[in-house]
């Protein structure tokens, strides 16, 4: 401690001096009126780059004007009640980076107790402070990669299952199509067996009626009410066509899943139906969309195209599902297909939403959404779009916020020959 006792503190203090006068911190001696009564030199040169920036005298000897916040009131006030104040300042310098200093505020007293001045010692640690500050926001940038990329993570992982669901599905249904087939012609058959079975049955009743045998008729009538016979006449037919009405519906969303999936031609260009893929990826997203919007199909006379139907479908459903998430309550779902120019257009339309003028430029980003975390991941577009450029074609879209939106994809009928050239 430096003490006006210290035994030595005639030789002591000029060789402190020289140490404090050439220390690279800065170092004040402050009167309580805000006087400077000393200052290092590395304090000079503090008090010159704020004059500077200031515009100020650099002569000036308050505190207070060289820069309103170097010595904050409440600092001095807590120094002065508790003897010392450590933190830091941040003095705003022009354009530049902040000047940050940490201070250290000594309330120094003389022998009577009352404060003779402030000893203020600083450290300017702009440096470090402008590093921790870009290091922040580094660091919030790369939260925000890392979100990005978690999300783009989700999204493949969920492409990821959906491919394979989707083969599993595809195997599921191959392996169910070949029962289904004879099931659903046996029960055609068995409806015709009993129809044929019924008439005999019917004659026979006849003949019973006009034989007069009295004990066959009671025997048979007997019969016929134990085992409630004129109701299992009605109902068997019922019963048939039922069940066949169900195994119809079942052979549907077969061919659905199979069509759908095209997991046996995948990334392979075959001639496809884009009606059936159109169809399909429908009753696929049927439940997402049947309590929001009506779906009116236009189907034109269009040909076979060369096309990938699973990557396709990919395509449809994406705008479809957007459709039906831009539909507020109700409206309706538009999809209709023609060929224009030597190309089939595929036009795809809602009543919803609509997309805001500055928003439309943006919406084929990766990433970019306007939906609620969890709900968009904003990859839907962005990879439409790929998988349509894939095909040689074009996505284009018209938009008018409050009345709805249109996407046109043009597809080529058949793909360039010399595909397999290209890089
Ligand atoms: N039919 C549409 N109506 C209104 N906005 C749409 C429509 N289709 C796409 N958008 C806009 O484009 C954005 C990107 O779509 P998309 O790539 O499918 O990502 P996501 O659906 O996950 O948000 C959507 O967030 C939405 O703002
Ligand atoms: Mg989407």
């Amino acid at each position: 401690m430096l003490s006006p006792q210290n035994d030595d503190t005639d030789t002591l203090l000029p060789l402190l001096r020289v140490v404090v006068d050439n220390s690279q911190n800065p170092i004040f001696l402050v009167e309580p009126d805000l006087h400077i009564r000393y200052a290092n030199r590395a304090a000079h040169a503090i008090t010159v780059q704020l004059a500077v920036s200031t515009g100020r005298q650099p002569s000036s000897h308050r505190v207070s004007e060289l820069h309103p916040d170097l010595l904050p009131s409440f600092a001095l006030e807590m120094a002065a009640s508790a003897g010392e104040w450590n933190g830091e300042v941040a003095l705003p310098i022009g354009q530049r980076r902040p000047l940050v200093l940490m201070l250290q505020i000594l309330a120094i007293r003389g022998a009577d107790g009352t404060l003779e001045c402030y000893g203020v010692s600083a450290r300017d640690i702009s440096f470090e402070y402008a590093r921790k500050s870009e290091l922040q926001s580094r660091n919030a940038e790369l939260e925000v990669a890392y979100r990005r990329l978690k999300g783009a993570q989700d999204q493949l992982l969920q492409s990821e299952k959906l491919a394979s669901i989707g083969q599993l599905a595809a195997g599921v249904a191959h392996e169910i199509n070949n029962p289904i087939g004879y099931v659903h012609s046996n029960l055609a058959t068995l409806q015709e067996y009993s129809k044929h079975l019924l008439t005999l049955i019917e004659a026979y009743d006849r003949l019973v009626e006009d034989s007069g045998c009295s004990r066959a008729r009671v025997e048979v009538n007997d019969l016929r009410q134990r085992l409630d016979f004129s109701f299992l006449q009605g109902d068997l037919p019922q019963l048939i066509e039922e069940s066949r009405e169900g195994i119809e519906r079942v052979r549907k969303i077969v061919q659905d899943l199979k069509d759908f999936s095209r997991s046996d031609a995948r990334d392979k260009f075959v001639l496809a139906d884009l009606h059936r893929g159109l169809d399909s990826t429908l009753n696929i997203i049927w439940n997402d969309l049947k309590y929001k919007a009506q779906v009116v199909k236009t189907f034109g006379e269009i040909p076979q195209i060369e096309c990938i139907p699973s990557e396709l479908n990919q395509v449809f459903m994406n705008i479809l599902l957007n459709a039906g998430q831009a539909i507020a309550e109700r409206g309706i779902v538009t999809v209709s297909t023609s060929v224009d120019a030597g190309q089939v257009v595929i036009a795809i339309g809602d009543d919803g939403d609509g997309i805001p003028e500055d928003v439309l430029p943006r919406i084929f980003d990766p990433f970019f959404t306007t939906k609620p975390v969890g709900t968009g991941t904003g990859l839907g577009l962005a990879i439409s779009y790929g998988l349509v450029k894939k095909h040689h074609g074009t996505i284009d879209v018209t938009s008018t916020p409050g009345e709805g939106t249109l996407f046109l994809i043009r597809l080529p009928i058949t793909q360039p020959t010399d595909e397999a050239d290209q890089p």
